[in-house]
């Protein structure tokens, strides 16, 4: 195997989600660009993104350099919810989606005239992995009495079988309003996002059990030892970590709502159990506070992706280069499935701004 290929293993659920078999990957380092060449990039970059009226939107996970570099240039780094919200917003004829193909394809699927490019179209996602759509379709199949929900995390034919998408930010809300409609839930594919849902709300939920490789390795017992050295500090968890480590966290949230936590908490050290490529921004909005990073190594632990997700590595200032001059790497949906997969999204925009969720739309940044 090339040196710069990483293996992944993640969990492929069985249909009937009584167990899970292990399933084989992988993701791509990129290169690093040095000092000089990163100057020049960044300056070719922002003129391309004038000349080709494109827009870069950016997760809170990528290289903090396609971070800056989306803010500096009009876009916006943030979490799934505002990059859709945002990307369906702005005029731009090109959306550039620096993440993982979900965010690419929600990208594309809210906005079919557009072209959507993404640096790596192999950013994969464990959760939308571990869940194929025809095996999905066959659980719908058998309990058509259930409202599908589905995390933002899955691909459009995944979608296109549900009654509802969300993300991590607005889970809560949408799964209460159902709820108070009387409907029992079929949730998908994350297990924890779904337990902890499930737990919060106490809805009637049934699990597809999949998981993220990267919060999956968070380890509650390291995290009581490092609470116990910094007893002061709060802990920050992002709710795709398993249910041992949620509950010893102090917030609960969804990448932005993780920021804003470390800004409006009144500590001065924090714990930090998410995609440690957040802590750039935290650090940028809280120059004065400290942030540790929640331990993914520990007694009997494998950590493979250690904290930092291997597909949201894949995108890099060199690839977008290379992405906008030749125009390749254009994310595509099959046009049979966008009029299907764009109700469940559009639902939960429109109910967004109905419940008011603060939400990253343009001219509110
Ligand atoms: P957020 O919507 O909280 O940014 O999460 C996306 C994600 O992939 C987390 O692993
Ligand atoms: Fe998927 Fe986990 Fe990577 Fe988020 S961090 S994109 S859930 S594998």
């Amino acid at each position: 195997m090339q040196d710069n290929i990483i293996p992944i293993v993640y969990e492929h659920p069985n249909a009937a989600q009584t167990s899970c078999s292990t399933a084989h990957t992988w993701a791509k380092k990129p290169r690093e660009p040095e000092a000089g060449e990163k100057v020049e990039l960044i300056a070719r970059i922002k003129n391309m993104l004038i000349e080709q009226d494109a827009v870069l939107v950016a997760h809170y996970y990528v290289h903090p350099d396609l971070q800056d570099l989306a803010e500096a240039t009009g876009g916006i780094v943030s979490d799934s919810l505002d990059m859709a919200n945002f990307g369906n917003q702005h005029p731009a004829k090109t959306i550039a989606v620096a993440g993982v193909r979900f965010m690419g394809e929600t990208a594309k699927i809210l906005n079919p005239e557009k072209r959507v490019l993404m640096p790596d179209l192999d950013a994969e996602c464990s959760l939308d992995l571990g869940c194929p759509a025809d095996e999905f379709s066959a659980f719908c199949d058998a309990h058509p009495e259930r409202t599908v929900v589905v995390y933002a995390n899955t691909s459009a034919a995944v979608k296109a079988r549900a009654d509802w998408m969300v993300t991590s930010s607005i889970a809560l809300p949408v799964v209460k309003h159902l709820m108070a409609q009387g409907k029992k839930i079929l949730w998908a594919p994350d297990r924890h996002l779904g337990s902890y849902v499930q737990e919060q709300t106490g809805a009637d939920m049934l699990l597809w059990q999949g998981s993220c490789i990267v919060h999956d390795e968070y380890k509650a017992q390291e995290l009581i030892e490092l609470k116990a050295k910094y007893p002061l500090a709060k802990v920050l968890v992002h709710p795709e970590a398993p249910r041992a480590v949620v509950k010893l966290a102090d917030v609960v949230g969804s990448t932005s709502q993780l920021i804003k936590a470390a800004q409006n908490t009144d500590a001065d050290t924090f714990i930090v159990a998410t995609d440690n490529g957040i802590l750039h921004k935290m650090r940028i909005l809280c120059p004065h506070k400290i942030f540790l990073e929640a331990p993914t190594a520990g007694q009997g632990a494998t950590c493979t992706s250690c904290s930092h997700c291997p597909w949201m590595a894949m995108n890099g200032l060199l690839n977008l280069a290379e992405v906008l001059e030749r125009g390749h790497n254009e994310i595509h949906v099959d046009p049979a499935i966008i009029p299907r997969a764009v109700l469940p999204i559009q639902r939960m925009l429109d109910f967004a701004r109905e419940i008011k969720l603060p939400t990253r739309g343009i001219g509110n940044a």
